[in-house]
Parts: C-alpha cells; structure tokens; sequence
C-alpha cells in the first residue's frame, strides 16, 4: 500500500517545480493540515529539502541521495513490481534477506534494495563491489508459473530488461548484453546479474533475480584489479543518472519481460536479447569447466544456452562458462 509520504512526494514531483499548498494536499489526501505538516518534517529529516512560499506551498527543491522507497514509488509504472519496497542502508548481501523474505511468503515482484552490501555475491562465487550510494543493488523476488528448468532463462530475461531501462536513460552511451548475464558499455561491465531459486522437486518456489549496477563510481572508487574491466554510467555518459528513476524503469520492463517469457516463452525474448548483444558473431575464448576453445558465437537457443562453432566446424553449446571476446 502507498502510504501518506509516498503521495505526498509523487505529488510534489509531478508538480514540476510549481507550489502544492498544504491545504491542497490535505484536501486531496482527506487528512488535517497538521498531519500533512507532521509528514514534511518526517521528510525533511529523511534529506528530502522544500522551499516554502509563502500563500502558494510547498516546491520540492532537493531529494536525498539515498535511494529510498518513497522516490521510487513515485516514479512507478508498474503493476506488481515493486509495489512492495525492502529498503536498507547496509546489508551483507540483499540475496540473503530475499531469501529469508521469499521463505515468509513475500509475494512476486516484491524488491530488496539497499545503499550498501558488505558481502555482495557475484556469479561463480566471486564478490561484487557494492561501494555504498554508488550504484544500484538489488534483488527482485519472482514466483513464476514455470518448471525450475526454465528458471536459467530469467538471467536473460533481466537482461533485456536492463538494456532496454539504461537504453531509455542514457543517451551517449551504448549498453550491451554480454552472454550470459553482464552488460556491458565500451566493453568494460556496468552491470551484472545474478539468479538464485528455491524449488521443491519440479516446483520453483522463487527466483532471487540479484541485479548490481554500477552508477556513479568514478575509476578510482573500483578496486585496482577491476579498473580496466568495470565501469559505471557516469563514467560512460558523463553526468549522474537518477537512480530512482533507473529502478521505476527496470522494474517496469522486468514486469513486462517477465509476463512475455512466461506466457509466450522465450522466443520473443532470444530475438530482443541477440538483437541487443555484443557476444554473438564474435570470436570468443570460452572457459568451461572441462575445457578452454576458441570458436565464434553463433546464436542461443530458445533454452538461452550459447551456441559457439569451433573452427573444426563443430557446434558447442554452452550452458556455464567464463567468455572472453
Ligand atoms: C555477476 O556479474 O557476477 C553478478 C553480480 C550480481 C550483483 C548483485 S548486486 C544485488 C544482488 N545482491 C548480491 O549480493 N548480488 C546481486
């Protein structure tokens, strides 16, 4: 449920810089002016900033640079996604409490997000830099209709979704989908993904769909090791992207995707993910855990799996690897 606060700023930003009168609010909300009074100090104590004018109101001058749930509320599209909002200012990793949330029931499309992780978890074990207020770190809980082996396919599926939000923000820079999970923008990783499940026998109880976007870290605020491979959209587009705005268009398109792939399967989304990537018709050197080839990427298949010819002319399909192009 939208509670008194999130109205109240969703009505202010839609206001575009115009004065909304605390009566107006009051009247509109069916509340006292006291109790619109009382919920812009709470505000102001959260870092959100007003000028007030005298006989006209309230203008919203500043939002805090946290990203709390308020300001995404305001900025929401979507039907499911999101209305439920876990906000944190540090945790070790939102997969963690996802998964604790999912086992109490939460329902589909409810969002973990926090400003900092002490022990953000990457793909393959490694850890994922999660520099606090410097980017978006968060985990989406699913509970799709669909045997736990299509459960590797919403990787994709966010994907798309994320290409397509940071597309609709950006207007220099050209993200790009790297199989399986990372975007990328000049080559070097802006974004990575991560899916957790809990299924019983041929069940999925939820996916932890862990998105990690690097937002505003400059090359210093990345360890030495990853400054040559890591990214951020600042660092690409050259200005600071609003954050809350970036999470109300992910998640607007992870709902939208995420209704397509489930009811009409994956075709569409193979097509919008090939469309969008930077990994097929290029040569790559995939590391599986057999083996290491070089061969050129040739497609995926309607399971999302890679498909890579060999020079010999052999076609290998590749469900987990570590590529380089
Ligand atoms: C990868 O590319 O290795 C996947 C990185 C996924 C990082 C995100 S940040 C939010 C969520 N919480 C985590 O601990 N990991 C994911």
């Amino acid at each position: 449920m939208t509670s008194m606060k999130d109205k109240i700023v969703k009505k202010l930003l839609a206001s575009n810089g115009e004065a909304v009168s605390g009566q107006q609010l009051a009247d509109e909300f069916n509340v006292s002016r006291t109790a619109i009074w009382k919920h812009m100090k709470t505000l102001q104590e959260e870092g959100y900033s007003f000028e007030t004018i005298k006989k006209k109101g309230y203008v919203l001058t500043g939002v805090p640079n946290t990203v709390t749930a308020a300001q995404i509320k305001a900025e929401l599209q979507t039907e499911q996604f999101g209305q439920d909002i876990y906000y944190y200012d540090v945790v070790d990793s939102t997969q963690n409490i996802a998964h604790r949330l999912a086992q109490d029931g939460a329902k589909h499309g409810t969002v973990v997000i926090s400003e900092e992780q002490t022990a953000g978890k990457g793909r393959l074990m490694r850890p994922w830099e999660s520099t606090r207020q410097k980017g978006i770190w968060l985990t989406v809980i699913l509970r799709p209709d669909v045997p736990p082996h299509r459960a590797p396919q919403f990787t994709l599926v966010t994907a798309v979704a994320v290409v397509q939000a940071l597309q609709e923000l950006l207007v220099q820079a050209k993200p790009q989908i790297k199989w399986p999970n990372d975007v990328l923008i000049n080559g070097k990783k802006c974004t990575g993904i991560l899916t957790e499940m809990q299924a019983e026998s041929d069940v999925i109880q939820a996916l932890l769909i862990g998105i990690g976007i690097n937002v505003s870290q400059s090359e210093a605020d990345f360890p030495k090791e990853l400054q040559s491979i890591a990214t951020s959209l600042k660092l690409e587009e050259g200005i600071d992207i609003d954050r809350s705005k970036l999470i109300a268009t992910l998640l607007h398109k992870l709902e939208i995707y995420t209704a397509l792939y489930v009811t009409d399967g994956f075709d569409q989304i193979r097509k919008l993910w090939e469309a969008n990537s930077c990994t097929i018709g290029q040569r790559l050197e995939v590391t599986t855990a057999r083996e290491t080839f070089i061969g050129e990427a040739i497609g995926i298949t309607n399971d999302g799996v890679l498909r890579v010819q060999k020079d010999d002319g052999e076609v290998k399909e590749i469900y987990t690897a570590d590529i380089k192009i």
